[in-house]
């Protein structure tokens, strides 16, 4: 029998939720202790866990949308109920999505380890990272990393260890029971050794939280035309903690709105997202296209207050 993938069960989109943190049980369609993996990969690690743990509901992250639909798919067959996934950086879905105290476990497995010093600071386990799960991680709350880069782990240690957040376990070498994940088969078979290490939260730490619900959107009271809108383009604003650059400008077919492509940061946290402007009869109106719905982040609020401010100025 064929199997019917039902992304819009599994693939969550929370950047077109109005709360956030949401209410998970709601998500999930029960309450159940909240487990999380950050880096899912093909999913193999996230189904399995997933159905020893059937009293468990399990979010996964990953950044690409190829990880996001095989590991969908192999949900799907596997007739896993307790799993969504997003496509999200897991350090931002972490810090954003889950309320303090609400996580029991983090699973990180064979996170890329960024092995030269100028990419230190995409490794995972910076402050920050360390700092969002001693805030969402419930007391005595788990983290479990395996790697087979050992410096990896024992940086990784260091970090959880400072400012006496978490106490850990390891790293030490695990045997070869069965391969956890995919990464796993492919490290043994060259046969590197697998580092496990285990951190429990000692202390909560607090976050400083980013995305808010709400659509900003924001009106100019004058005729503004054509070519006032054109040269937007390539726009730039940086400022401490964010930026963002308005990259291409597509005039609507209509003669009444325009799109313009934005790209933002607040902090790492990148995205991509085009800004609507629509003539009205009191002059135009500047808010977020439904159609790429970001987070509502610092950065995306300051693009929407901007171009109405740049589009103003441009009558004086
Ligand atoms: C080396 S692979 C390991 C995949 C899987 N855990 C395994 O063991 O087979 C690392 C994975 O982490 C994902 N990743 C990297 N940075 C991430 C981030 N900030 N948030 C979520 N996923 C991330 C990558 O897309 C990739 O799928």
């Amino acid at each position: 029998m064929d199997v019917v993938i039902r992304y819009e069960r599994t693939v969550l989109q929370p950047e077109t939720w109005r709360k956030i943190p949401p209410d998970w049980g709601s998500v999930f369609g029960r309450r159940a202790p909240l487990g999380v993996e950050v880096g899912f990969g093909n999913g193999e690690f996230l189904a399995r866990v997933a159905a020893e743990r059937p009293d468990w509901n399990f979010v996964g992250f990953d950044v690409t949308l190829t990880c996001v639909e095989n590991a969908t798919r192999r949900m799907e067959r596997a007739g896993v109920e307790n799993v969504r996934l997003a496509m999200l950086d897991g350090r931002f879905g972490l810090r954003e999505l889950f309320a303090e105290d609400s996580v029991g476990v983090a699973f990180v497995n064979f996170p890329c380890p960024w092995p030269k010093a100028r990419h230190t600071k995409r490794r995972l386990f910076q402050p920050e990272f360390v700092c969002t799960l001693a805030a969402v991680l419930v007391p005595d709350g788990e983290v479990r990393l395996l790697t087979d880069v050992q410096w990896y782990a024992q940086e990784a240690r260091e970090a959880l260890e400072s400012d006496g957040l978490f106490t850990v376990a390891g790293p030490r070498p695990v045997g070869d029971g069965v391969p956890a994940t995919r990464y796993e088969r492919k490290w043994r078979l060259e046969g590197r050794d697998i580092w496990e290490l285990i951190a429990w939260r000692k202390a909560r730490a607090a976050v400083w939280r980013i995305a808010e619900g709400g659509m900003p959107h924001a009106t100019v009271n004058r005729d503004i035309s054509w070519s006032e809108v054109e040269q937007l383009t390539g726009w730039k604003e940086r400022w401490p903690g964010g930026a963002f650059v308005i990259r291409e400008v597509f005039r609507g077919g209509d003669g009444q709105s325009a799109l313009l492509r934005v790209f933002s940061t607040d902090a790492e946290f990148q995205q991509q997202y085009f800004l609507l402007l629509a003539r009205t009869h009191y002059g135009m109106l500047v808010k977020l296209d439904g159609a790429t719905l970001p987070f509502r982040t610092p950065a995306v609020r300051r693009s929407v207050a901007q171009v109405a401010t740049l589009l103003y100025k441009g009558g004086s």
